[in-house]
């Protein structure tokens, strides 16, 4: 068997088009604006601030990205967040991670509004999506990868999921979203015994784990759904989690890297921004929530 490739660049290109088109079409007053929390030199962060910067651009929301030597304190940053909390014209907060040793990420994310935590990272949104309440915003990524296996038409109730990677970013708000949509999870990590063996049950693996090239083909099941969220640099290259040349010939649906599940999280985090800025508006939602949810 030979995998269909699943493009997250072509899926997200036209979410975020589907987006602009209905940031357009708002009738209400005012514009949604994305708040970018950078902490600190990290090359990656940069990176993804930009590409997030530019891709909101696109789509016709704000974005304002506020930098912050790496040497700042706790309480400083504390109040950076309250004053976006209580700006009306900022409609989602994100702190880009990973944040300086000095600072406790828990104690930043859990002081933005639930209802401006686009990243969902707070402990009050991974609480509601633990309660499958609808008002719960959900990861950029983890929402990404549900959007990547619904737009390409697989079944998920009853499915068994192997998720390698436990992180708080990816892999736990996922094992929580696919529980939702009625998947059995095995939230696997580093010290899993027989890793290899337990992905082989697999009916959907997502390699979360930063390890490069990680799963071969011969722990797959024949016709097994592959999401590969792995973003390594090996020889200058790109690679994913995945052995994705091998992979592609046992998998029945794949994920490259890059072009697969990249793309989707900053469109994801889009649309929960438009969706924090509708709610605002108008007190209830207006996209979104109920599509890709
Ligand atoms: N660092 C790595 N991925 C992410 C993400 O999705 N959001 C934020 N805020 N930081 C990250």
């Amino acid at each position: 068997m030979t995998a269909q490739i699943i493009s997250g660049k072509e899926i997200a290109s036209r979410r975020r088009e589907d987006l602009a088109e209905k940031v357009k079409n708002y009738s209400g007053s005012g514009t949604p604006v994305l708040a970018v929390v950078l902490v600190g030199e990290d090359e990656a962060s940069e990176i993804y601030v930009r590409n997030k910067k530019k891709a909101a651009a696109a789509v016709g929301i704000g974005c304002e990205v506020m930098t912050f030597a790496s040497s700042i304190g706790e309480n400083a940053l504390l109040e950076v967040i309250d004053e976006l909390n209580e700006n009306p014209h900022i409609s989602g907060i994100i702190v880009q991670l990973p944040l300086p040793k000095q600072i406790n990420s828990l104690h930043v994310l859990s002081r933005i509004r639930p209802d401006k935590d686009v990243d969902g990272f707070s402990p009050y949104n991974a609480g509601l999506l633990s309660y499958n309440h609808p008002d719960a915003f959900v990861a950029a990524t983890p929402k990404g990868i549900l959007a990547l296996l619904l737009a390409v038409g697989i079944e998920l109730t009853g499915k068994n999921v192997v998720i390698i990677g436990r992180s708080n970013i990816v892999g736990k708000p996922l094992a929580m979203l696919l529980t939702n949509h009625n998947c059995t999870v095995t939230l696997a990590h580093s010290k899993t015994q027989n890793l290899s063996e337990a992905v082989r049950q697999a009916d959907i693996v997502v390699a979360a784990c930063g390890r490069p090239k990680l799963v071969k083909a011969d722990w797959l099941k024949e016709g097994a759904v592959v999401i590969d969220v792995g973003i390594n640099r090996v020889d200058g290259r790109l690679c994913g989690d995945v052995d994705f040349e091998e992979a592609k010939e046992k998998a029945s649906f794949i994920t490259p890297v890059p072009g697969g599940v990249g793309p989707m999280t900053v469109a994801m985090l889009l649309e929960n921004t438009f969706e924090a800025f509708c709610r605002q508006q108008n007190n209830q939602a207006c996209c979104c929530r109920h599509c890709c949810s």
